[in-house]
């Protein structure tokens, strides 16, 4: 069914054609939710998992940025997703960039964006956090961010991050810190580890003041493709993270470089800048998965995003370390039907394996890994 419209979809704008699936989604999960289980329907007793304090009935899920504003739960619910992450959401509103701000490479499988952060706000988007939360089998992690504002630095950036926390965190079930947009004026305010130190401190003491301690997760960013190094930021990274008591990491958010592509240097050039997300950094998130499993010795969970586009992907990545994973531009590529193919893919292959569950894959390849 995607296949058939998204010829018609990819006529538009990325944008365009990311607004017209919304819509068509918003409807979907209100007029058709019986038709939707029946699509969609997927499940399987070896993808069932308790992670973070919560069951996962799979282990896919909607990475952030697709959701931004909390309007799609229910749809990705009934498109079979173990859970999804909504966001990022700030402090304050923003429009984000100027468009066009979001480019397709179809050689590539890939996209880049620089939406900047656009999202409707924290206070505003909290009532239908609300509505969502607590549901069975159906964990939603809210991934925040500091609102999109170069004026924004120092104690007033870690104020505002705080205050994103204190608005959405009662909702969560597992809140993410966005460290690693790379489509900020500003840069990556704390994606370093003295801010992360200090950004840390004052999350976890607005957490001490809350009656539930919602597992809190830092999404990095990836290594470079063409010197892929993971080195002492990284550990230094992973550390601060540990030593505040973090319960686990995303691996990873899009990539600033250019590497590995085949679509023409002057269409790439013509682009200009955004953060890359699809096939192209496929291995090297992989890479970043199993690099943080050695060093957390398995002992924190992982989610695995980036280029993930068939169960063979997520497979891997699960055996580098993640025991959840996410997409986003596999989807736009290959619609909602993918997240059921991931589940059925995956069942296949652990059987061919001779394995029983997920929970018994996690990490087994992180000590070899192919990059
Ligand atoms: C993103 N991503 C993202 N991540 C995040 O933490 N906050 C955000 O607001 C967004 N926004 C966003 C917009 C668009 C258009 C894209 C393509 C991506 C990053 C996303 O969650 C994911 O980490 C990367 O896209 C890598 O996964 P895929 O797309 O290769 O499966």
């Amino acid at each position: 069914m995607y296949f058939k419209v998204r010829p018609l979809l990819f006529l538009l704008s990325a944008e365009g054609a990311h607004g017209v699936a919304v819509a068509a989604a918003r409807v979907a999960q209100r007029a058709t939710p019986f038709l939707l289980d029946s699509m969609f329907e997927f499940a399987h007793p070896s993808l069932h998992q308790e992670i973070l304090g919560k069951t996962f009935s799979n282990p896919v899920g909607l990475a952030a940025g697709f959701d931004k504003n909390a309007r799609l739960i229910p749809f990705f619910k009934k498109a079979g997703c173990g859970f999804v992450e909504v966001g990022s959401i700030s402090a304050r509103k923003s429009k984000g960039n100027k468009r066009p701000r979001a480019f397709r490479l179809p050689e590539d499988e890939a996209l880049i964006n620089r939406m900047g952060l656009n999202n409707a706000g924290a206070k505003a988007i909290q009532p239908r956090l609300k509505r969502s939360a607590g549901q069975n089998a159906f964990p939603i992690g809210i991934n925040i961010v500091k609102s999109h504002d170069p004026a924004i630095t120092g104690q007033e950036a870690i104020d505002d991050f705080c205050e994103s926390f204190r608005i959405v965190a009662p909702w969560a079930d597992y809140i993410a810190l966005n460290i690693s947009c790379p489509n900020t004026s500003e840069g990556k305010t704390f994606e370093d580890p003295n801010s992360l130190d200090d950004l840390l401190r004052a999350i976890m003491r607005e957490r001490s003041q809350m009656t539930r301690k919602v597992p809190i997760l830092i999404k990095m960013s990836p290594p470079s493709q063409s010197k892929f190094v993971l080195d002492s930021f990284y550990d230094e990274m992973i550390l601060v993270s540990l030593a505040h008591g973090v319960s686990g990491f995303i691996a990873s958010n899009t990539a600033s470089d250019r590497d590995g592509l085949i679509t023409s240097p002057e269409r790439i050039a013509a682009i200009g800048k955004g953060g890359l997300s699809g096939r192209p950094i496929c291995s090297r998130a992989n890479g970043l998965v199993s690099y943080l499993y050695r060093k957390t010795e398995g002992n924190v969970p992982i989610i695995g995003v980036g280029g993930i586009s068939s169960a063979e992907d997520a497979y891997e990545r699960i055996k580098a370390g993640a025991s959840l994973i996410q997409l986003y531009t596999g989807l736009v590529y290959q619609g909602p039907g993918l997240i059921r193919s991931v589940k059925k893919g995956l069942v296949r292959l652990m059987e061919e394996d001779g394995h029983s569950s997920i929970k018994k894959i996690v990490g087994i390849d992180a000590r070899s890994p192919r990059i």
